[in-house]
């Protein structure tokens, strides 16, 4: 049986991966940090099922600024394959948090590899969650392994020194070790503040009557979205090939932020149309269409029905997306797309889910939520 570290396991890469690799025959050890509430919701079900935890599933307290911590646990469990998932993974709050996000997210990953060092795991292998945020300005269209990189975020720069000692470490002392530079990738699971989930869930509020406006940032970004769990498994791919090697995860097609919203409320039955310009920009109802809603939810279920006979507090005309300033950030990354052709060629991995079966997937999953339990 072979064992892997997952770190990051509560985060929605690390709940996805845990579950594949459990489906493999692996034992996983899980990092988890010290909260002062539960942090463990998207890996519950596992944890909750006595024919895992503390069988082939096993927790561990730890955080990737706690170098003694990291060595103990490497010298307990003697691990196959780290995943190194854990992360201060929010660009937009990095600007806030600098310093912090640079301990965790490039210093982490260095405290890690010396740890494998001096514990002296000679035939371990190495998963950096690295990022298409090394791209930021982009040099090139689309983005593959040999673009040159330019980040817009102390998020960025701190995944950039994760991403070079990786290389650094791989090349000075053999160890297997590899960067999966992944653009963005979305599921239910995805945290509420990052932009795709943030809209599935206003707009399954607002049609539930439960939230009036969505004030949203920069519409005109575009982004390679892609849907979460196909690209953990191609983590794993990543470490099953035979070299150790940097890949790029991608769907190869980019939209931007403003078709995000206008698919994810077309989806509920809500036609958007826009007016006003920049700051003044808002997303104005123009058709509402029930029949869609209903399409989307259990109407046997008692809650479900109930608030649905609320819902219909929506008119046309109103101003459902407004512009919050914000939400801008200080440098933004404009473009991101990738080229995923050499994943493609030498792991078999591609991705599946097409970005309008993933917007379709995440507002169903929202609808439910909202619907039955009101959040
Ligand atoms: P996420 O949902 O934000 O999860 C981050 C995980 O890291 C959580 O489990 C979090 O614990 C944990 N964590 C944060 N700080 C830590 C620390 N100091 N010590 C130990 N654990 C810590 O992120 P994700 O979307 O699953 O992404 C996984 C990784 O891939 C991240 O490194 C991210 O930067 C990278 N990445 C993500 C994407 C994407 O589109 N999702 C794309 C490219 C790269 P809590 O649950 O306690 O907060
Ligand atoms: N979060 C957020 N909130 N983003 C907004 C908003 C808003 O209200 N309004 C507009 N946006 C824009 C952002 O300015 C950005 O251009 C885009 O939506 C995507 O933002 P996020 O969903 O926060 O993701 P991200 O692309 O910055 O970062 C994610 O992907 C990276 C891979 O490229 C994160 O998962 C990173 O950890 C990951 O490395």
């Amino acid at each position: 049986m072979k064992k892997a570290i997952i770190t990051g396991i509560t985060g929605q890469d690390g709940s996805y991966l845990t579950e594949i690799l459990l489906k493999k025959g692996y034992e996983v050890h899980g990092i988890i940090r010290k909260s002062s509430s539960f942090n463990t919701g998207r890996i519950d079900h596992l944890y909750a099922d006595k024919d895992i935890l503390n069988k082939t599933l096993f927790l561990h307290y730890g955080d990737l600024v706690d170098t003694s911590n990291l060595n103990r646990l490497l010298e307990r469990i003697e691990p196959d394959e780290i995943y190194n998932l854990a992360a201060q993974s929010h660009v937009k709050v990095s600007f806030e948090i600098p310093d912090y996000t640079a301990q965790v997210d490039a210093l982490g990953t260095l405290r890690f590899l010396d740890a494998i060092r001096e514990v002296g795991l000679k035939r371990v292998k190495f998963y950096q969650a690295s990022t298409s945020e090394l791209f930021g300005k982009v040099q090139e269209v689309p983005q593959s392994e040999k673009t040159p990189f330019y980040p817009r975020s102390p998020y960025g720069v701190a995944k950039l020194y994760g991403y070079w000692i990786i290389v650094n470490y791989r090349e000075a002392y053999d160890i297997f070790a590899c960067n999966g530079i992944l653009f963005n990738h979305e599921s239910p699971r995805r945290g509420e503040t990052f932009v795709t989930r943030k809209i599935t869930r206003a707009a399954s509020a607002i049609a539930a009557g439960l939230q009036k406006t969505l004030s949203l940032g920069n519409l005109d970004a575009k982004r390679d979205w892609g849907f979460a769990p196909e690209y953990c498994e191609g983590m794993w791919k990543i470490l099953q090939h035979k070299k150790a090697e940097d890949f790029v995860l991608a769907t190869g097609e980019a939209h931007t932020v403003k078709e995000f919203v206008e698919l994810t409320f077309n989806e509920i039955g809500i036609e958007l149309e826009w007016k006003g310009k920049a700051e003044s920009e808002k997303g104005v109802v123009k058709k509402i269409d029930y029949s869609k809603t209903e399409k989307l939810l259990d109407l046997n279920n008692k809650s479900a029905q109930y608030r649905y006979n609320f819902s219909k507090a929506i008119k046309k005309g109103d101003a459902v997306i407004v512009i919050d300033p914000n939400y801008y950030r200080p440098t933004e990354v404009d473009l991101l797309i990738g080229d995923p052709s050499k994943a493609n060629k030498l792991l078999g991995w591609k991705a599946k889910t097409k970005f309008s079966n993933l917007v379709r997937l995440m507002v169903k999953s929202d609808m439910e939520k909202i619907f039955t339990r009101g959040y």
